[in-house]
């Protein structure tokens, strides 16, 4: 399994820098030597008290509190050396020993077993962190297993709209072309009836190949033509422009634009981007004649995009719908289309680390389409 490096630990701060090894060993010398200070002058005292000459029963009396005091003493000292064992072997090393295992899963040995036999605290605590590295192991193994397999089945699918689209094209230009001959060359011996079903026929036909082609388009989207660097979005809208220049010409479409930037990107798709959105705004255009707007802004590492027109708009609620593949609000036969339009501009948008959505706008004032796209390196 792949992990991402760890961060680096966070380093404890004020006094609890001190490991408390450290501690015990500071308040232990400061309580000994306070302690030897104590018996060392009481000791004075009392070869003080003795030198006065004192009464036989007194100086015995204060020989045996001499004697006391070294016992005391002596104990005293043994107390210590058995606490500072026990903390050095019942909790300091336990503990070093459960932080030495916790870095080692940390570091990315998530099968490492976490436990310590003593004492019965540390114990308790390091197999309830054990348990919880082994539930939070097998959950994220699940989750990379299920992501392998959506990824697997993933490109799969998409291998096969690849294949079904391109394969599809050959046979699909024999029916189109063989019908359209057939009427052009028996058109005249047929009644009106069998003309209308060529001509379905051949409608369909086209439909068909508009559909796939698109598909092809859809499926190419990260598979092939791949390559993305600093790309002028700017010749990029130039280009989509000019393949729809009949389209803007006859409907008086108006486009104003700003400074496009330099991003990083593919080309091809950057202009497949563009084309498809401003073909949105003239094909949902109103009654007046379309006008369509772009506009660039920088936000930190992106390039901000919007494509504004004054169409028919698009009702708030289906904001996420038309950019699934094949959604369509309208008809056919009002606003011709394949539905693939905004979900090939997704498409194409996620490819490049970017967003595409579509702007929350009143009705009634056209449609906005906001999307993100990497400035390329030094730009700005
Ligand atoms: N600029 C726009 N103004 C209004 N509606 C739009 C606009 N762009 C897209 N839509 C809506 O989103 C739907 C999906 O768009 P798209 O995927 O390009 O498919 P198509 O253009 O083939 O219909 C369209 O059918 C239309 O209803
Ligand atoms: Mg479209």
């Amino acid at each position: 399994m792949s992990i991402h490096p760890l961060p680096p630990p966070k380093q404890p701060t004020g006094v609890g820098r001190l490991p408390v090894a450290r501690w015990f060993l500071f308040i232990g010398a400061v309580a000994g030597v306070a302690f030897a200070a104590g018996v060392v002058v009481t000791m004075a005292m009392i070869a003080h008290a003795r030198s006065l000459g004192p009464r036989p029963e007194v100086a015995a009396q204060l020989d045996r509190l001499n004697v006391a005091l070294i016992v005391l003493f002596g104990v005293l000292l043994a107390c210590g050396a058995g606490l500072a064992f026990i903390v050095r072997y019942a909790v300091l090393k336990p503990v070093a020993q459960l932080s030495e295992q916790v870095r080692t899963v940390a570091a990315g040995d998530f099968d490492h077993r976490l436990g310590v036999d003593r004492p019965a605290e540390l114990s308790e605590l390091s197999s309830h962190v054990d348990s919880m590295r082994r539930r939070i192991v097998s959950a994220w193994r699940e989750a990379a297993d299920q992501a392998e397999e959506l990824r697997r089945s993933n490109g799969e699918l998409e291998q096969f709209a690849y294949v079904a689209s391109h394969d599809l094209q050959e046979p699909l230009r024999k029916v189109a072309s063989f019908t359209q001959m057939l009427e052009q060359r028996y058109g005249t011996q047929l009644d009106d009836r069998a003309r209308q079903y060529i001509h379905y026929a051949v409608d369909g036909a086209k439909r068909m190949q508009l559909l796939i082609n698109d598909l092809l388009d859809f499926s190419r989207v990260g598979r092939v033509s791949g390559e993305r660097v600093p790309t002028d979005s700017g010749e990029a809208l130039d280009r989509a422009l000019d393949n729809l220049s009949a389209a803007i010409e006859d409907t008086g479409t108006t486009v104003t634009r700003d400074d496009l930037p330099v991003v990083t990107g593919n080309r091809l798709q950057l202009t497949q981007l563009f084309q498809n959105l401003v073909e949105n705004a003239i094909k949902f255009r109103s009654e007046s004649p379309p006008s369509v707007r772009v506009t660039a802004e920088r936000k930190g590492d992106l390039w901000e995009f919007t494509c504004s027109d004054n169409g028919i708009g698009v009702e708030p609620k289906y904001a996420d719908r038309i950019f699934l593949i094949f959604q369509r609000l309208h008809p056919r036969d009002v606003y011709p289309g394949t539905g693939i339009g905004l979900a090939l501009c997704r498409k194409i948008v996620e490819y490049h680390g970017g967003q595409l959505w579509l702007d929350d706008t009143p009705a009634g004032q056209g449609a906005t389409f906001r999307w993100t796209l990497p400035a390329a390196g030094d730009d700005t």
